[in-house]
Order: structure tokens, then sequence, then C-alpha cells
């Protein structure tokens, strides 16, 4: 299995050059298992050249893994070196990490070269875009696929059957409440954060999960923006962004339930974590709350001040031998999609089989018409928006 991986940053890498990032970490796990002779990092500029090899150097030393890892840079044309290296090395999958309003332009190159692709989310901000990249999947019968790490989660997992099970009875409403830390728009995304905002970057999360747990459709929205504190300080980007989403049962449209998610990019620094996030969902017999933030252990040091910890995202944890193994629900989302690619190699399974069960960019068309929504709805006074179908 050869993999491409375009994009060096924070989630291929790691945060500020020193951590070790969920994409390389799964690759570097999943060789361990399955033969990745090779993985190709690309981005714009040589300088990650070593960023890439001190994170590829620290994880084969963490996990006692030789992932053979090299990096290339894509200058000014992306299209023409990416096409250049598949003619080479004929990659099998490849992995697109790159900012929001990028995943559109290098994810039509590696569809257009027929390479199967995992896209971290948002799939794209519109939903023309989207289609074009559904469109083109299809054409090249390419497994396609948005990085929907949520969707592994066993809390999530748990609340989706409870639904499927009717323990809480007929869907009333839903709320969500999801922030970052101000440093993740002011320093970590400052080359990229005026061209998203939160609820596009972040809050689509929380969209597919509503639709992964319910099944329901999005049919309209309004959508509020507030802003002022990021926009003094440089970053043309909204502080908050609060959806109203209407969803319908696709089987029964008069059976329907309300969303209403609250985002913001402006958390103190000194938040507890990097992510502050808790839904409830409440329907006719019950209610179910999850704190996805607070998963019970707490780290409290002056270095660090108040820490909580979320083991079970992406971690390095002790095996059943004392040796670090990385693990967690992003893990999984990485390394369900090479098993996938794999399967579909040997001929062990169908696209549509897998297009079926998968968070495939068809899949995902929902979670992009509700960002698009969302973002006309602000554009225009936050006016109610019917949600677009994206199978047009
Ligand atoms: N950081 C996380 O925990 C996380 C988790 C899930 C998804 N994501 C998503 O991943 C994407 C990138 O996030 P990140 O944290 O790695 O961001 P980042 O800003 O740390 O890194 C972005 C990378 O993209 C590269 N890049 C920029 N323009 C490019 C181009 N034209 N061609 C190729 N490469 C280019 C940059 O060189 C950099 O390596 C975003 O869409 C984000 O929503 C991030």
């Amino acid at each position: 299995m050869k993999v491409l991986i375009i994009g060096s940053g924070m989630y291929v890498t790691g945060r500020e050059g020193t951590g070790t990032g969920t994409i390389l970490s799964s690759l570097a796990q999943i060789s361990k298992a399955v033969a990745v002779e090779e993985v190709v990092v690309v981005s714009k500029r040589i300088s990650s050249s070593k960023t890439v090899a001190d994170a590829a150097e620290r994880i084969n030393g963490l996990l006692k893994s030789s992932l053979n890892v090299s990096f290339k840079s894509l200058g000014e044309d992306s299209q023409q070196v990416i096409a250049a290296l598949q003619a080479e090395k004929k990659f099998d999958a490849c992995i697109i990490s790159v900012p929001d309003h990028l995943h559109f332009s290098v994810g039509k190159i590696c569809l257009g070269l027929s390479i199967p692709t995992l896209m971290v989310k948002p799939l794209t901000p519109t939903l023309a875009e989207a289609n074009e990249l559904v469109r083109l999947a299809e054409k090249n019968k390419t497994f396609a696929c948005v990085e929907f790490h949520k969707r592994y989660d066993e809390t999530n997992l748990w609340i989706k059957k409870s639904i499927e099970e009717n323990k809480i009875g007929k869907l009333n409403y839903v709320t969500v409440d999801y922030s970052q830390r101000i440093d993740i728009p002011m320093k970590t995304f400052k080359g990229w954060s005026s061209e998203s905002n939160i609820f596009q970057y972040l809050g689509v999360h929380y969209v597919d999960l509503i639709y992964f747990l319910t099944g329901f459709r999005p049919a309209r929205l309004v959508a509020y923006g507030t802003d002022g504190i990021l926009k003094n300080q440089g970053v043309d980007t909204y502080d908050s962004v609060h959806a109203l989403i209407e969803w319908q049962n696709p089987n029964d449209a008069s059976e329907k339930f309300i969303s209403s998610l609250n985002t913001n990019w402006i958390d103190p620094n000194c938040s507890s974590a990097l992510s502050d996030q808790k839904y409830k969902v409440i329907g006719t017999k019950g209610r179910i709350e999850c704190d996805q933030k607070n998963r019970g252990i707490e780290l409290v040091t002056d270095a660090t001040g108040i820490q909580q910890i979320n083991p079970y995202f992406s971690d390095y944890l002790p095996d059943e031998n004392g040796n670090l193994k990385f693990g967690g629900y992003g893990f999984t989302s990485i390394a369900t999609f090479i098993h996938d690619v794999m399967k579909l190699k040997q001929g062990k399974i169908s696209l549509a089989e897998l297009n079926k069960h998968r968070p495939s960019f068809m899949e995902s068309l929902t979670s992009v018409a509700v960002v698009e929504a969302a973002n006309e709805s602000m554009k225009n006074n936050s006016e109610w928006i019917e949600v677009g179908k994206g199978d047009d």
C-alpha cells in the first residue's frame, strides 16, 4: 500500500512542530498490521520538509515502527506535481488535509487521477463544488470519503442505537454547544481562518453527526453570526455562529425536529480543552445528554492549568505488553478508510457497498448543503433558507 498525504499541518504532523499528528500516527500504527510500503507527504512549502521528517522520526520512535515517510513540495503547480508523482508511485490511497477552501481544487486533482480519497471535513464549502467532486468520483469509479471521525466515537454510537431503539420516543430537539480557544483562528490557523468560519470548519461535525444519528434530512435553516473580536484583531471571520435547523423524516415529511447549534471561535485560551463540546437530544419520552469534552479525566498542574483530557479521540496508550499503541476514534476513522481501500483492491467489497455505509462524498452532500445554507443565511441578514439537496 502506498499513501499520498496532501498537507503537512496540525492534523498530519501535530501542533507547533513538536507533536505527532493524527494522520501520520494512524498510518504508522496501521503499518504494524498492514504493509504500508511508502507514505509521501506533499504541501506548499519546502520548509515543511523538516517538520514532516521530525514528526515521522518521533512517531516511529514512540511506536517502534518503521513507516517510510518522504516529503515533496508542491510549489506553484500542484496539479503537475501530483500527476507526476502518481505516474511514478501509483498511490493506492490519498488523504487530503488542507484548509477548507482548497478541498475542492485538491480533491479534483486526486479524483481526476482516480486515487481513492479521504478528505478532512468539511467536504467543501459549497454544493456546486461538492456535486462536481461526487460526479468525478462516480465517473472514475473511485472511492471517496470524508473523515467524519465522530461517527466512530462509542458515545455517539450508543446514542444512535438508543434513538433507533426508541428509548427517548420521537425526536423533539437537539442542542449543540461547540467552541474553540481564540488561539486557533488567531495563531494556529491564522493563514486561512479568514477563509472559513467556526460553523463551516467545526460545527459541520455536528451537522453530519445529527444526520448520522437520526437519518432525518435538513429542510431549512436560519443562521446568525456575531463579530467584532476577531475582526478587530485582523481575522476576518465571525466570532460565533448560531444555526437553527429544521430536520424532516425522509419517510414522513410531517415528522420534524429542530436543532440549535451554537459555535464560537473565541474561547479564552485558559479553557480546559482545545475544544469545548456538549450536546443534548430531547425526545417525547426522555433526553440524552452528552459531554464530549469532560470525559472524566482532569489534569491540574501549574504548567498546564486545569485540563480536561479526552483519551478516546487519538492518543498513544500502552498496549497489553506495555508498548505504546496509537488508537481512538480518530485512528479508527483513518484505519477504516485504509482497510476499505485494501478490501476494494482485493475485490472483497464493492464500491456500492462502501458507499452505502461510509461518509462518502455523496453522503456528505447533506452537511455541505447545511454549511452553504448557513453561509447564505448570514450573508442575507439571517433569512430563513431552504437547504439544497445537492443532487442537481
Ligand atoms: N487539526 C485538527 O485537529 C483537524 C481535525 C480534523 C480535520 N481538520 C481539517 O484539516 C484541514 C487542515 O487542517 P490542519 O489542522 O492540518 O491545518 P494547518 O493549517 O495546520 O495545515 C494546513 C496545511 O495545508 C498546506 N497547504 C496550504 N495550501 C496548500 C495547497 N494549495 N496545496 C497543498 N497544501 C497546502 C499547508 O502547507 C499546511 O501544511 C482543515 O480543513 C481542517 O478542518 C483538522
